[in-house]
């Protein structure tokens, strides 16, 4: 048998042939089933990229309208779900509570065969149409709060902002949602789509699935960095103080937040789309003096770190543009489940279609021919 070098975090390691997205990180591209993200954060909509991920062509008008009208009527969540939810305790993390209802949904459908389509795509619809609406039950149900039930006249993302902050958003709000979703929905094998790959192998159910990707993304060094970047903003407090920030943190050698990525070694595509957006909005609504912080922030890190490759990824500009929307910031990372699982359905199904089982190898590093001591005498 052939002696592989183990590499931590399996850097550089293929774990699957997938053909769902595509990233070249030195000239900053990113293609879902070979479009480019430009294109799709322009002329798309999140279900119809999420329709395109999952079942791999862009669907026609009659059937993004099937789909939707699907979604639509399945945003709606069982009462016992609901009472489930309320016994949560409101100082739990959002993100817990989104992994163990969408755990939940499991105990509700009965679980069929997995090559059969009806099934594939009945949870495919559930999970894309529900995960919003327990995000934003949880939002209110932590302040006492009944949730607010779906409307059936308002777009998937205007429906979760409307559920969320019980307010009508405005077309413009709308539309920059919908884009952050169609951002957010895939990315290649990272560390919350590889857990959904290991999860399916299993053959296991779609709630399994999904669920288990959830708990993947909650973590701090996946999910969680937007979050540190508006803390980050607030630390600097304004744009004169943004070089002596800049300044302490490479003396110190801290990391500056939303800045650098694994693969991308220019400006992430993504943050390009998520500034202009948050350029609309605060266009419209007034400026932001984070805002102006961030852009003098980049300028500078672009200075001092250029050569380095370490230019802005997707986490620096989403947090202000949530922010602007009315999203908490502990809610910052369950809607970018919201926008993944459309990702992780499209892994799910694409491991299904050639499945073996995960199984991985390691190097043994431990000791042999132990002898047992016994427990008086250790
Ligand atoms: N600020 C300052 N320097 C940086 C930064 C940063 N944000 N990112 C990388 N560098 C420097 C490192 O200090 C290192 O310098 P050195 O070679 O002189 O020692 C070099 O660039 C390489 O850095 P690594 O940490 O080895 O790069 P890696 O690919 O392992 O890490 C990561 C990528 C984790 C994203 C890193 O850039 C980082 O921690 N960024 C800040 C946190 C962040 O924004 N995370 C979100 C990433 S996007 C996402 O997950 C959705």
């Amino acid at each position: 048998m052939t002696v592989c070098e183990y590499k931590p975090g399996l850097e550089g390691i293929p774990a699957a042939q997938s053909s769902i997205s595509y990233v070249d990180g030195k000239r900053g591209i990113l293609e879902y089933r070979g479009i480019r993200i430009e294109e799709l954060a322009t002329k798309s909509t999140f279900l119809e990229t999420a329709y395109l991920l999952i079942w791999g062509e862009l669907p026609t008008k009659e059937e993004l309208g099937a789909f939707e009208r699907e979604i639509y009527l399945h945003r709606r969540i069982k009462y016992r779900i609901r009472d489930m939810m309320k016994c949560f305790p409101e100082t739990g993390h959002p993100m817990d509570a989104l992994q163990t209802s969408a755990a939940a949904l499991g105990l509700f459908y009965a679980k069929r065969a997995l090559d059969d389509p009806d099934y594939i795509r009945q949870a495919v619809v559930r999970l894309v149409a529900k995960i919003p609406t327990m995000v934003a039950a949880f939002k209110q149900m932590r302040k006492g709060n009944d949730p607010i039930q779906p409307r059936d006249d308002l777009g998937y993302g205007a429906n979760f902002l409307y559920m969320l902050n019980e307010r009508e958003p405005d077309p413009l709000e709308a539309q920059v949602f919908d884009v952050c979703l169609t951002l957010h929905a895939e990315h290649t094998i990272n560390a919350s789509t590889f857990s959904a790959m290991v999860t399916a192998s299993t053959l296991t159910d779609p709630y399994a699935v999904v669920a288990s990707a959830v708990g993947t993304l909650a973590g701090p060094l996946h999910g969680g960095a937007n979050e540190e970047v508006i803390a980050m903003l607030e630390a600097i407090g304004s744009v004169e103080n943004v070089r002596p920030y800049l300044e302490e943190c490479l003396q110190r050698k801290t990391k500056i937040m939303g800045f650098g990525h694994r693969v991308y070694k220019v400006k992430d595509p993504r943050a390009k789309i998520l500034q202009s957006l948050a350029e609309k909005l605060f266009e419209k609504s007034g400026r932001d003096k984070y805002y102006d912080i961030a852009v003098e922030l980049e300028e500078a890190v672009e200075e001092k770190l250029g050569s380095k490759g370490i230019y802005p990824n997707v986490d620096f500009y989403s947090g202000l543009v949530y922010r602007k929307l009315g999203i908490p910031i502990d809610l910052f990372t369950p809607v970018f489940a919201i926008a993944r699982v459309a990702g992780w359905l499209a892994h799910w199904k694409e491991q299904l279609a050639e499945n073996r089982i995960y199984r991985p190898t390691q190097v043994y590093s431990g000791r042999h021919d132990a002898p047992y001591i016994p427990i008086t005498k250790r």
